[in-house]
């Protein structure tokens, strides 16, 4: 082919060239109006509104679309593709959490499954579900390591533990991702929120985060470093204002981290409205600033705060941007659709609605995803029931539909969701079951106790759902309370004197403070948010029919005041000192609490060596026999710990674990293998890695292992 000749419309010339060849015929123009992101279609993003762009140009670089048909988003592409004079196909973005129409449990609620092969499953039938809905990429997964369960978005992660978000971090990208970008039924990821948005001070979003280096390095930064091995096209950046520079500002993070250490390729989209926000951040003086500032510091889509559409081609002309950091964004966007193949797919083809949308294999999915992700807080030996004849199911949360989806329900439709009630009512199909609602969420309205307590009289075991609606949690939803509300406690202190065995089946997107409770509850099932499928969960837990094996990816505080609580504290001056004076200083329930039907014993821990050089690998292994009376499904942690090097570390840290069935009787060996330096060694408040000579301890279960590096 000749240069003049379009080269970057033939699929069979390489990716980089067919990227160079577009880029050489863009105008500053061309190039500047595909670095914005606007929004398509009627905005169901609460927290997030736009002023809708009317005329939308036919160069636009990607769009946020609301549609659940590929119609509105073909006509607009077919407007890019007719009518810009490059042809050049637009971005569509949506923010599907946790499912499109079928909804999966909320990601907190996914970690505690500990099985990032099922996670990768819901992620790639919520990518098939998108991608053949007209969109191709998802603001998803989020891996902001959070340990304040005030702070609404702890719902929308995996938990408190850097470990876990990287792992989860990953087995999301895989299925969003597929094996190939253009696969009909693949979609972009995009990790978010780049970084330490999880920080937020006193649990209240959008605010400042006071995150020293050493912290950064170690808690904050590594989910994102390691997902991103795993190939993730994308990457959001974060509202907080990291110690002073924003993340959607902030150079470090965004260029000397992201793309000059670890190489980042992919592209980098802003939060929404993040880049006008630096005005109120107090960094920018104007918009136009603050189009300055993000684009220098490595941001490279604008979503929706219109400072590069405005402000960028004077920015370029005035040479306040240098034109090759203006290509150099361009550039990685029109990787990713190249990479998307939307140059030669650049429209959805259409598929009915029924054949697209919760199908019965996805279903399936989902509901072992709930019910791998719902723990077992407390239990006294009355779960699962035994031969109840008469079962009173009351609360908020037994008859109700929509608040199981929790936040970010995407495109969840009410209709679909399998209500509690019903759950439990076609599962104990032998016993009576009687519904009373109670009460409702909140507010002082008795009027519904004397029904639930008729029928818990009646009964002789009692259900009650409690716990959050859906949209308390998720963004900007911060509560300073994150007790169970008082009338809910109310209700449950009257039906708790009647003296009835008592099940409390708790709804909610955040770990709450649970108070009496516990102490007024034989059984304790954390359901989380499961989505549209999680009901039958609940009754197989209940009936027995299924082993609860979920285990908690975030700390339960015993009260408010303990917050921030959370497992991976570093080493104290003094360990047998400091404790509060006027309550407990342990949490009601620890990372990685959760019980079973069965009971499990850990054998001793062996190494394949003691000794060990650095670089070098060592086999850990424990066998655990399942010596209760159920088959049941053991998540195997293992964590490390450091007692003395340069920096402070953790008292212990997460660094392997492993889920696998164990049939009743029968013994599992499970093998982990460490890397020394990986694993056994540690960051500096720079990044370096240090691998010191000196004892490193393993501990797996109650039982413990000490290695020795040279
Ligand atoms: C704001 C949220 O912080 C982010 O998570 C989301 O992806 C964008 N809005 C787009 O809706």
């Amino acid at each position: 082919m000749k240069p003049t000749e379009k080269l970057y419309t033939d699929p069979t010339v390489p990716l980089d060239i067919r990227v160079e060849d577009l880029l050489s015929r863009m105008t500053v123009e061309e190039k500047v109006i595909q670095l914005n992101q606007y929004t398509l279609g009627t905005n169901d993003i609460e927290n997030n509104k736009g002023v809708e762009v009317k005329n939308i140009p036919a160069e636009i670089g990607s769009l946020i679309y609301f549609g659940t048909e590929p119609e509105l988003r073909n006509r607009m592409q077919r407007h890019a593709m007719e009518n810009s004079r490059l042809g050049i196909p637009i971005l569509f973005g949506y923010d599907a959490i946790h499912g499109f129409r079928t909804i999966f449990p909320i990601p907190l609620a996914q970690a505690c499954s500990w099985n990032p092969a099922l996670v990768e499953q819901g992620c790639s039938i919520t990518a098939q579900e998108t991608k053949q809905s007209g969109i191709d990429w998802t603001f998803s997964p989020m891996i902001d390591v959070s340990r304040d369960p005030r702070w609404g978005r702890v719902a929308e992660g995996y938990g408190e533990d850097p470990y876990a978000n990287a792992i989860f971090g990953q087995a999301a990208v895989r299925g969003y991702q597929g094996k190939k970008l253009d696969d009909s039924i693949s979609i972009a990821a995009c990790l978010k929120h780049y970084v330490g948005y999880g920080a937020s001070e006193a649990g209240r979003d959008y605010v400042y985060t006071e995150i020293s280096r050493q912290t950064l390095w170690d808690t904050y930064l590594p989910p994102y470093e390691i997902s991103l091995r795993s190939g993730a096209a994308s990457l959001m950046s974060s509202f907080n204002n990291i110690s002073g520079i924003p993340g959607s500002a902030n150079h470090y993070t965004l260029t000397e981290i992201l793309r000059n250490k670890w190489g980042f390729r992919g592209l980098v989209v802003s939060d929404w409205g993040a880049v006008l926000q630096l005005i109120n951040q107090g960094v920018a003086k104007d918009l136009k600033e603050a189009g300055k500032l993000a684009l220098n510091a490595g941001v490279d889509i604008d979503m929706m705060s219109h400072s590069y559409d405005k402000y960028l081609k004077e920015l370029v002309a005035e040479k306040e941007v240098e034109p090759t950091v203006l290509d150099e964004s361009v550039r990685r966007l029109l990787r990713l659709k190249f990479q998307l193949g939307l140059f030669e797919n650049p429209y959805t083809p259409k598929t009915e609605a029924s054949a697209r949308f919760r199908r019965t294999a996805s279903l399936q999915v989902a509901e072992e995803l709930s019910a791998q992700s719902m723990v077992l807080l407390k239990n006294d030996g009355t779960l699962p029931l035994h031969a109840v004849k008469r079962l009173a199911v009351i609360g908020p949360m037994a008859n109700n539909d929509h608040d199981m989806l929790g936040c970010w329900w995407g495109h969840g439709e009410d209709k679909d969701i399998h209500k509690l009630l019903d759950g439990i009512t076609d599962e104990l199909k032998k016993t009576e079951i009687r519904y009373a609602k109670g009460c409702d969420f909140l507010g002082e309205d008795e009027s519904g106790f004397k029904e639930a307590l008729q029928a818990a009289k009646w009964a002789d075991v009692v259900v009650m759902c409690m716990g959050e609606k859906g949209n308390w949690s998720g963004e900007n939803n911060s509560h300073a309370d994150i007790t169970l509300p008082q009338i809910q406690q109310r209700l449950m202190q009257k039906i708790h004197a009647i003296g009835k065995k008592v099940i409390l089946v708790l709804a909610n997107g955040r770990p709450l403070v649970l108070g009496s409770a516990v102490d007024m509850s034989n059984a304790i099932l954390e359901m989380w948010q499961p989505g549209t499928d999680g009901a039958s969960a609940v009754a197989g837990i209940l009936s027995g029919r299924i082993n609860p094996s979920g285990k908690l990816a975030m700390t339960f505080p015993y009260s408010q005041g303990q917050i921030p609580i959370y497992y991976n504290r570093r080493s104290s001056a003094r360990s047998n000192q400091g404790f509060y004076k006027d309550m407990t200083s342990e949490p009601l329930y620890s990372f990685a609490h959760g019980l079973s039907y069965t009971h499990y014993s850990y054998g001793e821990l062996s190494a394949s060596k003691t000794t060990l050089s650095k670089g070098e690998k060592v086999k850990v292994s424990v066998s655990v026999t399942n010596d209760g009376e159920h088959d049941g499904m053991e998540t195997v942690f293992l964590y490390v710990s450091d007692p003395y090097s340069r920096i402070s570390r953790p008292v212990k840290e997460l660094k392997r674990f492993d889920k696998r069935m164990i049939r009743k009787g029968e013994t599992e060996n499970f093998e982990f293998i460490l890397d020394v330096n990986r694993d056994l060694g540690f960051v500096d408040d720079q990044g370096n890695l240090f691998v010191e000579a000196g004892e490193v301890k393993i501990c797996i279960g109650d039982k413990k292992l000490s290695l020795e590096i040279k």
